[in-house]
């Protein structure tokens, strides 16, 4: 088990690139089931979840090679087991965006129900309602959907709203079923998230006939077959983001390449509100702060809001505003577990339901802490870099799952980061 040892504070001066999307990545590999051959997915970062997903792939019938330029060859010609195992499902709940793709192109799949999850309760009922209206019988045996469509799918107006506004994987799994439907669905109330609007460029370069895309409102023809695909997947705007607020919360100065601003608007609209510089350049953007941090009032949405994947980190930079700011988690309502790790490091925080008050402190300090969720992590090395002595992070496979060797990429800006195993 890696542990981090980070010595703080640090002002971070240099440059990073930001690496393809995990998000992206996840149901973009799962869409190569829906075409019986050889698609090729390039841009893939090398992460614990990529891991997981060609292991899953490959359980189901697939040849999924990596090559050393890093691009993931998936031979989807013989897909003869459509079981996703709780094994493989327990360690990755993107897992179930295959649902879809196998009931569409074999009318019936069986996948482990995913388990709990650090970030709170987190159903996939309105996956299953969207699967339902497309034909499909779902009953849950054993901890597993066993899902089957003898008929085929029918495409059928769907609204996909839930409780939280739109799901995103929902939105991926009833959008890759709906390609092979028979005749046309409209998806009301689809997610709009760069990683939705990623996955339908993908769909349509396999000959999927999608409109709306990037909109709530997503109407799919179905086709009677796709063809296996080549291609590059977005950059990952979540650990831009991260990236972001690392320089902001070290006052340093980091040139961040291969970064989209197009898809991180409220981010660096918040960026910009409390004080941080962010200049976009070519190929991306360079993120300053010399000013003291103002304090804010944050409230996470589905895109184009502002991101829950980007809460735990901003909180940890508002943790040193001057004043008092106000963090309202409104997609998982309940994902805080980095609230207690924070006030270890000397964050003054309050939690009231699903806010939390952020009194702004002088300093943070160096304290053992512990890595509970992926973005939870994230916020904790940041909060390390500019606090006072050496914090420990335990448990650092939960960064290794969504972020590629971080210290390899922020010790080169002066971070002082070092990976240990325990
Ligand atoms: C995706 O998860 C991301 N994961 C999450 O990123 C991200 O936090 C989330 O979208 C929101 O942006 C991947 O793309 C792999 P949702 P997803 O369905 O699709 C409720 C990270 O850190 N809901 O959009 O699982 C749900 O409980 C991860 O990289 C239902 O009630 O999230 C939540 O409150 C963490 N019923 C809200 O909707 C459902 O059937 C949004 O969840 C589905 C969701």
């Amino acid at each position: 088990m890696d542990v981090f040892e980070i010595t703080g504070p640090t002002s971070l001066d240099g440059t990073v690139r930001v690496n393809g999307s995990k998000n992206a990545s996840l149901p973009i590999m799962a869409a190569s089931i829906l075409a019986p051959g050889n698609s090729k997915i390039t841009n893939v970062p090398h992460l614990a979840d990529i891991s997981v997903c060609n292991e899953l792939l490959t359980s189901l019938g697939c040849k999924v090679t990596r090559g050393d330029n890093g691009d993931i060859s998936i031979d989807s010609s013989v897909v003869d087991n459509p079981v996703g195992e709780y094994e493989i499902v327990r360690k990755m709940r993107a897992s179930i965006c295959i649902l879809g793709p196998l009931l569409a192109r074999y009318r019936k799949a069986k996948v482990s129900m995913p388990g709990g999850c650090a970030i709170g309760y987190r159903p996939v009922d309105i996956h299953l309602r969207g699967l339902r209206e497309l034909g499909t019988q779902i009953e849950i045996e054993n901890g597993y959907i066993v899902a089957e469509a003898p008929k085929g799918l029918v495409g059928k107006e769907i609204f996909l709203g839930g409780p939280f506004g739109s799901t995103v994987l929902g939105t991926a799994n009833v959008l890759m079923a709906a390609t092979l439907a028979k005749g046309i669905t409209v998806i009301e109330s689809a997610a709009c998230e760069p990683e939705i609007t990623d996955l339908a460029n993908c769909l349509r370069k396999m000959g999927a006939k999608i409109k709306g895309t990037g909109s709530p409102r997503l109407v799919i023809k179905g086709v009677r077959q796709l063809k296996p695909v080549e291609y590059s997947v977005i950059p990952d705007r979540i650990e831009a983001g991260t990236f972001m607020v690392a320089a902001a919360i070290t006052s340093g100065k980091l040139h961040i390449e291969n970064c989209r601003l197009d898809d991180l608007m409220a981010v660096v609209d918040l960026l910009r509100n409390i004080g941080v510089t962010v200049e976009k350049n070519s190929d991306g953007c360079v993120v300053t702060r010399t000013e003291p941090i103002r304090t804010a009032q944050i409230t996470t949405q589905p895109y184009p809001g502002f991101p829950t994947d980007l809460q735990a980190q901003f909180m940890a930079l508002l943790s040193l505003a001057k004043g008092n700011s106000v963090v309202i988690e409104k997609v998982f309502p309940d994902r805080f577990m980095h609230v207690a790790e924070l006030s270890r490091m000397a964050a003054d925080l309050r939690k009231e339901g699903s806010t939390i008050i952020v009194s702004g402190v002088n300093e943070l300090k160096a304290a053992p802490v512990m890595a509970s969720d992926l973005r939870a992590s994230a916020a904790l090395v940041l909060a390390a870099m500019a606090a006072e002595g050496t914090t420990v992070i335990n448990r650092v496979y939960h960064i290794d799952r969504g972020y590629e060797r971080i210290e390899q990429r922020l010790n080169p800006a002066g971070a002082k980061i070092l990976r240990k195993s325990e």
